[in-house]
């Protein structure tokens, strides 16, 4: 893929992510570091993702995918769900019309007819608006998981075979990526999750197979554009094998 290397302000690494995904963990954490209810955590979060869309377009990320409302997140406090909710309409409000200005087209992953009336209406709008945009592709993933998407797909693969519109044999990699929610995206080379949690909570299971993963303790609502880069710059010096070697030249050290 081409891009331009250069950015007025910051050196961007030649290696960029194609597709970079980011768990944004640790909103709670950062309220309670500062005697704040969760929720507050939630809106300073929302501040961070902002910064971190515009970082993604300035440095040309083709897509970008974060995690703000998984189908566990519903176990929470109503109070606390509720506020989630809110803050999903308040962001597509206020920053939809930049967001289509920057030519970003969004898509969400999981299921959004879910989700109560308001957030419903705000994603139709901003699905809409956006959809022919050619810039970034922003993907939310709202009332996702990873092992229901899966299901979802087995389920509806199953119903074809079932039709016999398609054999068993037919059913293969790409086949099966095309019933996800990702379709015709190319899966995460980059996992980004702050809050120093070693783990993928079940977030784009079947796509992040060969991601690299890249952890940081710092807090989602104190992430910044320069956080983005260390791990943009990390993911550019590391050697991906796929499962397989790399053959190197003759004379060089194999390691
Ligand atoms: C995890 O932090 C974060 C979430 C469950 C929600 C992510 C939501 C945002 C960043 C808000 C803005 C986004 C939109 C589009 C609504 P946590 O609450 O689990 O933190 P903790 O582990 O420290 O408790």
């Amino acid at each position: 893929m081409a891009v331009p290397r250069e950015n007025k302000t910051v050196k961007v690494p030649d290696k960029i992510p194609y597709h970079i995904a980011i768990i944004m963990d640790g909103n709670g954490r950062w309220a309670k570091k500062r005697l704040m209810p969760r929720t507050m955590g939630h809106r300073a979060g929302m501040a961070a993702l902002k910064r971190v869309v515009k970082a993604c377009v300035k440095f040309n990320i083709p897509i970008l995918t974060v995690y703000a409302f998984s189908t566990e997140n519903w176990k929470r406090p109503g109070e606390e769900v509720d506020y989630l909710m809110k803050l999903l309409v308040e962001f597509v409000n206020k920053e939809l019309a930049e967001l289509h200005e920057q030519n970003i087209r969004i898509n969400v992953l999981g299921d959004y007819l879910q989700l109560p009336f308001e957030c419903q209406m705000a994603i139709k709008k901003a699905l809409h608006l956006t959809a022919g945009n050619s810039g970034m592709i922003f993907n939310i993933a709202l009332n996702y998981g990873a092992r229901l998407e899966i299901i979802k797909a087995v389920r509806e693969i199953g119903r074809l075979v079932k039709e016999g519109k398609i054999s068993p044999e037919d059913i293969d990699e790409r086949l099966f990526a095309d019933f996800l929610f990702t379709r015709g995206m190319p899966d995460p080379d980059l996992v980004i999750r702050t809050a120093g949690e070693m783990r993928v909570s079940n977030f784009l299971l079947w796509q992040i197979a060969y991601s690299e993963i890249w952890i940081t303790d710092k807090l989602w609502p104190d992430f910044t554009e320069e956080d983005l880069l260390k791990a943009i710059d990390d993911y550019s010096r590391r050697e991906r094998r796929f499962g397989g070697l790399i053959i190197k030249e003759k004379g060089e050290e194999n390691a």
